[in-house]
């Protein structure tokens, strides 16, 4: 089975990594066509949802080109079978060749989310990749799952094989889905060729300071303008750049034979310690950032406290992100990447070269997105046009 003129069936691209990875799957492959999963209620309205996504990384020109190459299947990870109706689930299962989930809910603290769109939504698309390799063949089924499911850590660098160990705790509800969510296509597609991809902490982009994801950028933020930090400087970050996680997914899905089965599309051993990610932001914007480890526990007690205010104000957001994120900066653990470097062909780029432009930007868009809405194909192409 060749992947060349494949149709995929896709979960997630109206999201983040989900948008860079099927730009990067459209622009790469021209032989390639896109089924993704949308929640809409009419192809229109799914068209405009994947320009959501997509405009980070095209203009409004190529998206339309690109749409000749997209046939949105409108349903839903909640929904019994995926909410497909009968001819959209024919249609799939007559032409698709390979399945990548990307869709999850982050929502770290939402036992009842990551409980129905993580669990419940993955082993809807595992049984719909499980009855495509029952029936015309499946020539891939890739996850995209998390460094999260390795669980509770301190000071390690944690190898793909050795990360899942039943007997430890987790942080969160979504780690633990997450987890659940691997185990559930190994279990239930022991024949199907599977990549897993287990992402680190995804934030930015290396060739732009654009982004459209901020929860983690915006906890970053308030860390690097307090007076001091509550870390030990020496502590690392395995932070990752979202242009190279689309680059791996893309890469990794669409390999003919990759050689191990599961990836961390993560910094590594290169990942910088955070006494260097502030050396950068202070080179980057002026900005000085004061180490003071031992001021770790009342650190976490003030942000327990304002994780009990019922009020919503910037305060409490930023102390409901630290809540979640904290143990993922002061665990100082990283992730082997050799495998997905070595596949990739190039490594990630260090954030102490792109965060100071990224943390400038966000901060002065107001950790926004400007979104544009979606010109019609007549309109889009006039203004290219134009433009030549
Ligand atoms: N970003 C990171 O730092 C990071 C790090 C490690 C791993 N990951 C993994 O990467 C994947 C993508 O994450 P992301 O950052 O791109 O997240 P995101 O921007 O929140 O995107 C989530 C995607 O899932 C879709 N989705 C959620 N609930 C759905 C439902 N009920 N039915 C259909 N689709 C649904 C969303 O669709 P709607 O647009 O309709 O909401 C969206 O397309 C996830 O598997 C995540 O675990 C991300």
């Amino acid at each position: 089975m060749s992947s060349a003129d494949e149709t995929l069936f896709i979960t997630g691209a109206t999201g983040f990594l989900g948008g860079y990875a099927a730009t990067r799957l459209l622009d790469t492959h021209p032989g390639v066509r896109l089924r993704p999963l949308v929640r809409a209620r009419s192809r229109e309205q799914a068209i405009e949802r994947l320009w959501g996504s997509f405009q980070l990384h095209v203009d409004a020109a190529r998206f339309w080109e690109m749409m000749d190459r997209v046939e949105p299947a409108l349903g839903d990870l909640h929904a019994p079978d995926l909410g497909l109706d009968a001819a959209t689930r024919e249609a799939i299962l007559g032409d698709t060749g390979s399945v990548l989930h990307i869709a999850a809910s982050l929502n770290r603290k939402s036992d009842k989310a990551c409980l129905n769109t993580n669990v419940r939504g993955t082993l809807s698309v595992v049984k719909l990749a499980r009855a495509l390799a029952d029936g015309r063949g499946l020539r891939r089924y890739t996850h995209v799952s998390t460094v999260a499911v390795a669980g509770k850590r301190n000071a390690e660098v944690v190898l793909e094989d050795d990360a899942i160990d039943w007997d430890r705790s987790d942080y969160d509800p979504y780690a633990r889905t997450k987890k659940l969510c691997e185990h559930l296509a190994h279990e239930l597609l022991p024949d199907v060729q599977k990549t897993i991809l287990r992402p680190s902490i995804v934030m930015g982009d290396s060739r732009f300071p654009e982004t459209a994801q901020f929860d983690m950028v915006r906890a970053t933020a308030f860390l690097a303008d307090l007076p001091v930090v509550p870390f030990r400087p020496t502590w690392r970050a395995d932070i990752v750049n979202a242009d190279w996680v689309g680059r791996a997914i893309e890469t990794l899905h669409m390999k003919a034979r990759p050689e191990h089965t599961i990836y961390h599309l993560s910094a590594g051993l290169s990942s910088p310690t955070l006494g260097a990610v502030g050396d950068a932001l202070h080179a980057g914007t002026g900005k000085r950032i004061r180490f003071a480890p031992s001021l770790l526990g009342p650190f976490q007690t003030a942000v327990d406290l304002a994780n009990g205010w019922r009020a919503k104000n910037p305060v409490t957001l930023v102390a409901s992100l630290l809540k979640v994120f904290l143990p993922y900066i002061t665990y100082d653990t990283v992730f082997d990447n050799a495998r997905a470097v070595a596949e990739v062909g190039v490594a990630p780029a260090s954030f102490t070269g792109y965060g100071p432009a990224l943390y400038r930007w966000s901060k002065a868009n107001a950790f926004t997105y400007p979104t544009r809405p979606l010109p019609s194909r007549a309109e889009a192409e006039k203004t290219k046009e134009a433009a030549a």
